[in-house]
């Protein structure tokens, strides 16, 4: 195990042999082509994903903050004897939030290892990293990848932030695991007065998934709905937006009642996607706008 520092760049790649040939012609080397699976797990403290790659498998454990700059990333690495085993132990004890399979062709140019990958379900991007010696100040790094951006024509506007787990997260590889969440929560709900259970599961901005059930108190105006308990699992677990909900009865069309639309969009915006669910799955999809327009906010008015 040990701690490392990277300068990284990722864009949209919308000509992958055009990219492959000039990163060639300016004396790149070809390492040959990757395969690798990710599997990222629900972290309580930063992250943590395994990768499987072409007979060998590393368990890596890191904090990066999102920036579309080039960005410093520190890790640690442990080599994993036997992925299958630790994946699944750690999918029982954490949860598996999201998995990015991938094949990659590795280059070499003056220390900085470019990545061509094409990555199902997204296609194809182009990953910079400059990896620093311990000491660096960092500055001969960011130069090494300034240059060769210019060299690849990484253009501003195809320069992303996020990884490639969230992007597959925000493509909706999540929903189904949020709505059994919220199914178990609903079966656990804490009713004895309407008999009425709710369930409410909700995605965090790490991909972390949080749910949460009704509670009720004998002295009725006590009872707290299942989106309030969930949005309290959430904010106790460090989270701070939410970016997917799930809401779950056993009635023709739950709907989150009009106090908890305002408590959820304090968390989320508009455009967060609200999946209203019956025991068996979702029956309509849509935006926590469509549910609450004109939603009260202290920081900006409403259009
Ligand atoms: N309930 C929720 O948990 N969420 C909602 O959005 C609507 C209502 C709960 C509160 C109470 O325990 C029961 O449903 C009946 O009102």
């Amino acid at each position: 195990m040990h701690d490392r520092r990277n300068v990284e760049l990722k864009a949209r790649d919308r000509d992958p042999a055009a990219t492959l040939s000039a990163a060639l012609a300016h004396g790149a080397s070809d390492e040959g082509v990757l395969h690798q699976r990710d599997v990222y797990f629900a972290a309580p403290e930063g992250r943590l994903k395994l990768r499987v790659q072409d007979g060998g498998a590393q368990l890596i454990s890191y904090a990066r903050a999102d920036a579309a700059s080039a960005r410093l990333s520190s890790y640690r690495l442990v080599d994993v004897p036997d992925p299958d085993a630790l994946i699944a132990a750690l999918d029982a004890s954490l949860g598996i939030v999201v998995e990015v399979v991938k094949r990659r062709r590795l280059l070499l140019w003056q220390g900085v290892r470019i990545h061509l990958d094409d990555v199902d379900g997204l296609g194809s991007w182009v990953e910079l990293e400059a990896v620093a010696p311990a000491g660096s100040d960092l500055s001969a790094e960011h130069a090494e990848v300034a240059a060769l951006r210019a060299i690849l024509h990484m253009d501003d506007d195809q320069v992303v932030a996020e990884g490639y787990a969230a992007m597959i997260l925000a493509s909706g590889a999540a929903t189904q695991r949020l709505v059994d969440r919220a199914r178990t929560a609903m079966d656990r709900a804490y009713v004895p007065y309407s008999h009425f259970h709710v369930g409410a599961a909700l995605r965090d901005e790490q991909g972390r998934l949080h749910a949460a059930a009704n509670v009720e108190n004998g002295a009725y105006p006590q009872s707290q709905c299942a989106e309030a308990s969930a949005i309290g699992v959430l904010v106790a677990a460090g989270g701070r937006r939410i970016h997917e909900i799930a809401v779950m009865a056993d009635t023709e069309l739950i709907v989150p009642c009009g106090g908890c639309r305002q408590r959820l969009s304090e968390f989320a915006d508009g455009s967060t996607p609200v999946h209203l669910c019956g025991p068996e799955g979702i029956r309509r999809s849509m935006t926590l706008g469509d549910l609450l327009p004109y939603a009260f906010a202290l920081k900006s008015a409403p259009e």
